[in-house]
């Protein structure tokens, strides 16, 4: 697809924790239809980063990458991303057409949330990054993608280690301070489509159709089979339901 001419559609989407720009590698097949841009989050890929840095801070780090983007363009973003997506949305709705959250929520960090960050940056630290990926993906992804796919888990795990232990303790830090997106849910006119995975142990069903349900029009698809990564771990389930929020609002 062309980049920057009038008609184009720019698909914007924003990676999860503790993953980059390449867990969005099985998504190609869609760059028939869009123009496909992953951006990289301070911390991991190529911004890997020392210092400790906010939510807001990803937010406009992403925005200052599209900016100049020219023609219609959707919003995405998975888990930490999704959280990302709603603080740039936040500020500036009035730049983009559509919004794809998936496997996320609009809601701050709990107490008890916030508690089990600093366990896991413990973990991090005391047992290092390949014990402490490999029960994080364990967890994250479901049982039938780690059944049917187990090569799934290796490769998240391959460009997870591709980060540093203090760009995932940043955004470990970041997250646990991100302020609470659920007021802006009510105030979000653009078409959007909410998109979950059918055994997310992280951001279940139920929740998502809660935070579809606070955004008015949006539409929810649970993706079969698929854990927290749902569009890596069922993508041709994933790029069906795409097109077809495309085809009903972007034709
Ligand atoms: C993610 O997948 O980005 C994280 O699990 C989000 C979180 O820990 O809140």
């Amino acid at each position: 697809m062309e980049e920057n001419q009038s008609n184009t559609i720019h698909l914007i989407l924003i990676h999860g924790f503790p993953l980059n720009q390449k867990m969005w590698s099985l998504q190609s097949p869609l760059q028939e239809k869009v123009n496909l841009i992953f951006p990289d989050l301070p911390g991991s890929g190529q911004k890997s980063e020392k210092s400790l840095f906010t939510l807001e801070f990803m937010a406009e780090e992403v925005m200052d990458e599209i900016k100049a983007l020219k023609g219609r363009k959707i919003l995405g973003g998975l888990s930490m991303g999704g959280y990302v997506a709603l603080r740039i949305l936040a500020k500036h709705q009035e730049f983009f057409d559509g919004l794809v959250l998936m496997n996320t929520r609009a809601s701050a960090d709990t107490n008890p949330v916030k508690a089990n960050r600093h366990l896991a940056i413990r973990s991090l630290l005391e047992n290092g990054m390949d014990t402490f990926l490999e029960n994080f993906f364990r967890n994250a992804l479901s049982s039938t993608t780690l059944r049917t796919s187990p090569e799934k888990l290796d490769f998240l795990k391959k460009i997870a280690l591709e980060q540093n232990q203090e760009g995932l303790i940043s955004q470990i830090l970041a997250m646990q301070g991100r302020p609470d997106s659920s007021d802006l849910l009510s105030q979000i006119s653009i078409p959007s489509l909410i998109v979950g995975g059918e055994f997310d142990p992280i951001t279940p069903p139920a929740e998502m159709h809660s935070l579809a349900g606070m955004v008015q029009g949006s539409r929810l698809e649970i993706l079969p089979g698929a854990g927290h990564y749902s569009p890596f771990e069922n993508p041709d389930g994933f790029h069906q339901i795409l097109l077809s929020f495309l085809k009903d609002n972007f034709s």
